[in-house]
């Protein structure tokens, strides 16, 4: 019983730590997309002119989405007029753009049923409508800080490289003519290298965008400055930090990966505890049926001044000791001949082993 016991132990404490790793692995990530903000100020209702422009639109949205990067159209009349608008993450793919408005289109109107203004987040895109035309028009309110609940080891130092790599994003996003309302940085230190990226909705002023980024700075600040990872979602900006250059290549591939290899060693770890539990109970009724009496002494053989030695496995007439015990070394010179060569039978995994 002992070997099998010890087998399983064995392999729940991979599982364990599996799952403990796993876990420590899920606290490194965000909630999953999309992340919605609804007003409920105005509402719209079924039957509604107002819903049949929405649905419109939402169709133009998804039919134009190849087209563009940023996007915005309008439909209706005067009081069942709606304008939208949809942004990409700047180093999101044409294609990735589209089928992320594609699937925003749909969830918008399933996660803020009814209301006249609102907006979802995508992983790599924000689609907004609103009954009022907010083109050109900064929007700081309702700002959503992400963030990774761990923190960084020494938060002092942390805040100054944060504070320094943003001052410079902010201003290239917000000023720099030529950068398109979108920048990224990277700035590495001694022990890590951070990656940020600003990107302001491109019919913003440039001093808009600018009040825009550093509100969101200001929020980062009051709620996670020595966070892992922060992304702060507005309609109108984007600031984000992390550890990994999220904004090269495709963060989402990466998250594939990442949880396919998790999955596949999970299913490896417990199909191999399961087979190596079968193979080693068989194995054990084997060896019983041969009944040979055999002790394996141990290392204990090179040492005998020690006068315990440890065996892994005792059998004997009426007496069935598979688990790991001890004996004193005078029963065990007793019942081998003092070690007399005539008992030697071989040498074991853990030592010479003697016959009984
Ligand atoms: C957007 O799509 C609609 C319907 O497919 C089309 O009528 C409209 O012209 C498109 N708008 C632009 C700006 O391409
Ligand atoms: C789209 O945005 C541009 C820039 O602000 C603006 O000039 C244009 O009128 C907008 N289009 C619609 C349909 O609102
Ligand atoms: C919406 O507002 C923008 C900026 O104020 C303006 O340029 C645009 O013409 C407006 N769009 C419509 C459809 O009125
Ligand atoms: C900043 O973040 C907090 C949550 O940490 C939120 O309650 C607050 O409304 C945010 N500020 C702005 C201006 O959006
Ligand atoms: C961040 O940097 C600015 C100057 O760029 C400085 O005025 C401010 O005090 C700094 N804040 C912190 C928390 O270090
Ligand atoms: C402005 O942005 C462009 C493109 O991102 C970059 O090559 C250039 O160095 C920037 N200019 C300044 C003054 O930082």
């Amino acid at each position: 019983m002992g070997k099998k016991i010890s087998g399983s132990a064995k392999s729940i404490q991979l599982l364990l730590l599996l799952c403990f790793s796993l876990s420590n692995f899920l606290d490194l990530a965000y909630a999953d997309p999309p992340c919605k903000s609804c007003s409920d100020d105005s509402s719209y209702s079924d039957n509604s002119p107002f819903k049949n422009n929405l649905e419109i639109l939402m169709s133009y949205l998804r039919s134009n989405a190849s087209v563009s990067k940023p996007y915005n159209t309008s439909t209706g009349n005067d009081l069942d007029r709606i304008y939208a608008q949809y942004m990409c993450l700047n180093y999101a793919a044409h294609d990735e753009c589209s089928t992320c408005i594609k699937v925003a289109s749909q969830t918008i109107t399933r996660l803020c049923p009814g209301d006249k203004e609102a907006v979802v987040w995508e992983e790599l895109c924000q689609l907004r409508y609103s009954s009022q035309n907010f083109s050109a028009h900064l929007d700081v309110s309702r700002k959503i800080p992400q963030y990774i609940k761990k923190e960084v080891k020494n938060p002092a130092q942390f805040r100054l490289v944060v504070n320094e790599t943003l001052d410079n994003l902010i201003e290239q996003a917000s000023f720099n003519a030529s950068a398109n309302m979108y920048a990224t940085r990277e700035v590495t230190t001694d022990t890590y290298t951070l990656y940020a990226l600003a990107q302001c909705s491109a019919d913003l002023s440039p001093y808009d965008c600018n009040t825009c980024l550093q509100v969101s700075r200001a929020n980062i600040s009051s709620c996670c400055d020595a966070c892992r990872g922060v992304r702060v979602l507005s309609r109108s900006c984007y600031l984000w930090y992390e550890f990994y250059s999220f904004y090269e290549g495709n963060r989402r591939i990466w998250m594939f990966i990442i949880l396919t290899v998790a999955g596949a060693l999970l299913v490896v770890v417990i199909l191999g505890s399961f087979i190596y539990c079968i193979v080693k109970r068989n194995g054990i009724e084997k060896w019983k049926k041969e009944n040979s009496r055999q002790i394996d002494i141990g290392h204990g053989i090179g040492r005998p001044s020690r006068t315990v030695f440890q065996l892994q496995s005792f059998h004997r007439d009426g007496l069935d000791v598979q688990e790991s015990s001890f004996m004193d070394f005078a029963s065990i010179g007793d019942a081998t001949n003092n070690f007399s060569n005539s008992n030697f039978i071989g040498k074991g995994g853990f030592g010479p082993v003697y016959k009984v």
